[in-house]
C-alpha cells in the first residue's frame, strides 16, 4: 500500500525521508520517489523498483539537498508501476508537487475537464489530476487552493503537498485514508503511518477526515475544509516499531480483517455511478456482454472459493452457465470452448503459476479472458485481455482475507452488470441490489464489533482435532472458505461439505462434541440445512450456526448462533465469512501459532 513521509526542519530532509519510507516497506510497494525544496526550486527523483534504487540514485539522499521535502512509496492502482507513474507528481511549471495515497474516483472526469483547459498529463495516474487541479485553483494561497480541490475530488486521499512559493511550509490533507502529523525536536513531520516517524517522535496528531495541516519547522496548524483553524490534541505513541507497523494489531491478519470495510468500499465505489454499474476496464460493449454464452471462473485456493460463490450469482442473476475450475486442473483438462466463452481468472497476486498457465491455455485457444487481480502490473494483469482490479491494497498475512472479500465484490458487480444488460433483472431489483451492496462495508464493520464473543468461543476449541463446515448453495461456498481458513492457520483438520452430502459418507466421522459449523443464510434452503444440523446433533455434534438476523428457528437445531445483518441472499458470503475469519484467527492465536506465516505456505505460489 502506498506510504507518505514528509519532513521540514533543521536537518537535511532527503535522508530522513528515505529512512521513513524504509519503515513503510513492509506494506508492499512497487516504486518510490522524493521531492525536496533546494533553496530555489523543488527537485524530484523517482523510480520504479525498491527504495534501494532511490537511495543509489540520490547517494543516500545527498544529491537532493534541502530542509523540507515529501517522499512516497507507491503501490500501483491507476497505471502500471513505472518511473513516470511513481509519485511525486508536478504541476505544469514544477512549482507544486504532490504525493497521494488512496483512489480519486472521479479522476477521469477531472482529467478531461483539465485537458479541456490546456493541461497536459504525462502519467496514467489519478494523482496527477490533483497536481493540475491545485495549479488551477492556486492564486497565491495554498490553503484556499487545497480547500477548493477538496470540494471537487471524490474518493479517498491522503496528500502531502509542497508549494515552491512557500518553502517553509508543507501541507497535508486527508479523506478516508490515514494521515498523521508529528512534532519533533528540530523539525516536524507528516506521514501516512506511525512507523515512518517513530524514530524521530512519539508525539503525533491524528488528522481527521477533511482536515488540512500546515507544517513548518516549528509549528503545526490544523484547518477544516472551510479554512477555519481547528485545535487538536496530540497523542503519545507508546507502541514499539513492530506493533506500530501493525497499527497496534497483534498480527497483520487481524489488521487486514479490519481493513475489509475499506477494501470493499474501494473496490465497489468507483464502479457505482449515477445508480448504475460502470466498469470501464471491462472493455466489453453491451453486444459483447449479450453474446457471452458461457463463463469459466478459474483460480486457486480462496480465490477459487470466490468463484464457487460467483457461479451461483452469475447463474442466478444473469442466467449464464458457469463452470468453476481449479487452475491446476483446468490447465491440463483441455476444456471444450464454445463461441461466446469468457474465461475469468481470479488472483490476488496475479502471479500464481497455475492460474497464469490456465490464462495462457485459454488465450492459446482464442478465448476472451478477463483477470480479476489485486496486484497492478502483475503477470495475469498484463496478459489477460482485460483486467478488473480489486483495490484491497497489499496483503501481508499469508491467509487471504481482504483480497478474498474484494474478489467477491468484483464478481458481484460483473454478475449484476451482465444481468442488467441481458435484461434478466428489472430496474427495481437492480437498484435494490445496489443498495444492499453499498451497505456491505458498514455491515462488515458491525460484525467486526463482535470479535470478543468469537474469541471467547474460539478459545474453547484450541484442542479440537476435527471441524466440519456445512451448507447448501452459496452457504456451501462459504463453508469451503471457512474450512480452508481454519485449517491453514490453526493446523486443525477441517472439511467443508455440501450439507446434503453428509449422509453419503462423512456423517460417520461425527462423534460426541465434534464441532460442526453450519452456514444457514439461504432462506429457501433453511429447512433442508436445519434437518442436516439435527442429524449431526443427534450424533453428538456441537453445532455453531451462522444465519440471518431474525431466523430464530435455527436456535432449535444449534448450540451457538451468530446472526448476520440482513442483505440480499446473493451477498451473504461477504458477511458470513467475517465471523469465520475471526474464529480461525483466534483459534490460531490461542494455540500460540504464527498466524501470519503458517508452516509450509507461501503468499504467492509461483511454482506448480
Ligand atoms: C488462502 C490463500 C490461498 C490463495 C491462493 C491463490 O488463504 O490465500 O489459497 O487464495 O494461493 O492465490 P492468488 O489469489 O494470489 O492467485
Amino acid at each position: 500500500m502506498c506510504g507518505i513521509v514528509g519532513y521540514i526542519g533543521e536537518q537535511q530532509a532527503a535522508p530522513i525521508l528515505l529512512d521513513g519510507l524504509s519503515k513503510l516497506e513492509y506494506r508492499g510497494y512497487d516504486s518510490a520517489g522524493m521531492a525536496v525544496y533546494n533553496g530555489k526550486e523543488i527537485d524530484m527523483v523517482k523510480s520504479m523498483g525498491k527504495l534501494k534504487v532511490l537511495e543509489e540514485m540520490t547517494h543516500g539522499g545527498s544529491t537532493l539537498p534541502g530542509f523540507s521535502g515529501i517522499g512516497h512509496t507507491r503501490w500501483a492502482t491507476h497505471g502500471s508501476p513505472t518511473d513516470v507513474n511513481a509519485h511525486p507528481h508536478y504541476n505544469k511549471d514544477s512549482s507544486i508537487v504532490v504525493v497521494h495515497n488512496g483512489i480519486i474516483e472521479n479522476y477521469m472526469k477531472l482529467r478531461r475537464k483539465l485537458e479541456g483547459k490546456g493541461y497536459q498529463f504525462v502519467s496514467e495516474t489519478d494523482t496527477e489530476v490533483l497536481a493540475h487541479l491545485l495549479d488551477y485553483y492556486y492564486k497565491g494561497d495554498p490553503l484556499d487552493a487545497i480547500s477548493k480541490v477538496m470540494y471537487w475530488v471524490e474518493g479517498s486521499y491522503a496528500l502531502g503537498i509542497l508549494f515552491q512559493d512557500f518553502p517553509g511550509e508543507i501541507y497535508a490533507v486527508r479523506k478516508d485514508s490515514p494521515l498523521i502529523a508529528g512534532q519533533g525536536k528540530d523539525g516536524n513531520f507528516i506521514a501516512s503511518d506511525v512507523p515512518a516517524i517513530l524514530k524521530y517522535t512519539r508525539d503525533v496528531y491524528f488528522i481527521e477526515n477533511q482536515e488540512i495541516v500546515k507544517v513548518t519547522k516549528d509549528s503545526l496548524n490544523f484547518y477544516n475544509i472551510d479554512k477555519e483553524e481547528v485545535q487538536k490534541e496530540s497523542s503519545r505513541i507508546e507502541w514499539d516499531i513492530s506493533a506500530a507497523e501493525k497499527e497496534g494489531y497483534e498480527y497483520f491478519m487481524l489488521k487486514e480483517i479490519y481493513e475489509q470495510p475499506k477494501a470493499v468500499m474501494d473496490t465497489l465505489h468507483p464502479r457505482l455511478k449515477d445508480q448504475d454499474i460502470v466498469i470501464e476496464e471491462l472493455g466489453m460493449t453491451d453486444e459483447e456482454i449479450l453474446a457471452v454464452s458461457k463463463i469459466y471462473i478459474v483460480a486457486c485456493g480462496s480465490a477459487y472459493h470466490t468463484g464457487v460463490t460467483a457461479k451461483y450469482v452469475f447463474e442466478g442473476l444473469a442466467r449464464i452457465p458457469v463452470e468453476v475450475d481449479l487452475a491446476s486442473e483446468f490447465r491440463y483438462r483441455r476444456p471444450i470452448f464454445q463461441p461466446g466463452t469468457l474465461v475469468i481468472i481470479v488472483s490476488q497476486s496475479g502471479e500464481t503459476a497455475d492460474s497464469l498457465a490456465a490464462l495462457r491455455e485459454a488465450k492459446s485457444c482464442g478465448v476472451r479472458t478477463l483477470g480479476i487481480v489485486n496486484v497492478v502490473g502483475s503477470s495475469i494483469a498484463r496478459e489477460a485481455d482485460n483486467v478488473l482490479y480489486t483495490w484491497a491494497g497489499p496483503e501481508i498475512a499469508v491467509a487471504t482475507t481482504k483480497a478474498y472479500s474484494t474478489q467477491l465484490i468484483a464478481q458481484y458487480l460483473l454478475a449484476l452488470k451482465f444481468a442488467k444488460v441481458r435484461n434478466e433483472i428489472d430496474d427495481s431489483q437492480f437498484q435494490s441490489m445496489l443498495y444492499d451492496l453499498e451497505k456491505l462495508p458498514d455491515q462488515i464493520e458491525f460484525l467486526l464489533g463482535n470479535k470478543e464473543k468469537i474469541q471467547h468461543f474460539a478459545n474453547r476449541y484450541l484442542a479440537t482435532e476435527h471441524v466440519f463446515f456445512i451448507g447448501r448453495g452459496i452457504d456451501y461456498a462459504i463453508s469451503l472458505e471457512g474450512s480452508l481458513k481454519l485449517k491453514e492457520i490453526s493446523y486443525i483438520h477441517s472439511e467443508a461439505y455440501a450439507a446434503g452430502e453428509l449422509k453419503h459418507g462423512t456423517i460417520s466421522l461425527i462423534e460426541q462434541d465434534t464441532l460442526v459449523v453450519a452456514l444457514v443464510t439461504q432462506k429457501e434452503l433453511y429447512k433442508k440445512t436445519l434437518s442436516n444440523m439435527q442429524e449431526v446433533r443427534t450424533r453428538g455434534a456441537f453445532v455453531m450456526a451462522v444465519t440471518n438476523a431474525g431466523n430464530k428457528e435455527v436456535e432449535k437445531s444449534a448450540d451457538y448462533v451468530i446472526y448476520l445483518p440482513e442483505t440480499n441472499p446473493y451477498f451473504t458470503n461477504s458477511l458470513a465469512v467475517i465471523p469465520l475469519q475471526l474464529f480461525s484467527y483466534y483459534v490460531s492465536l490461542g494455540k500460540g501459532l504464527d498466524v501470519d506465516k503458517p508452516r509450509n505456505l507461501a503468499k504467492s505460489v509461483t511454482v506448480e
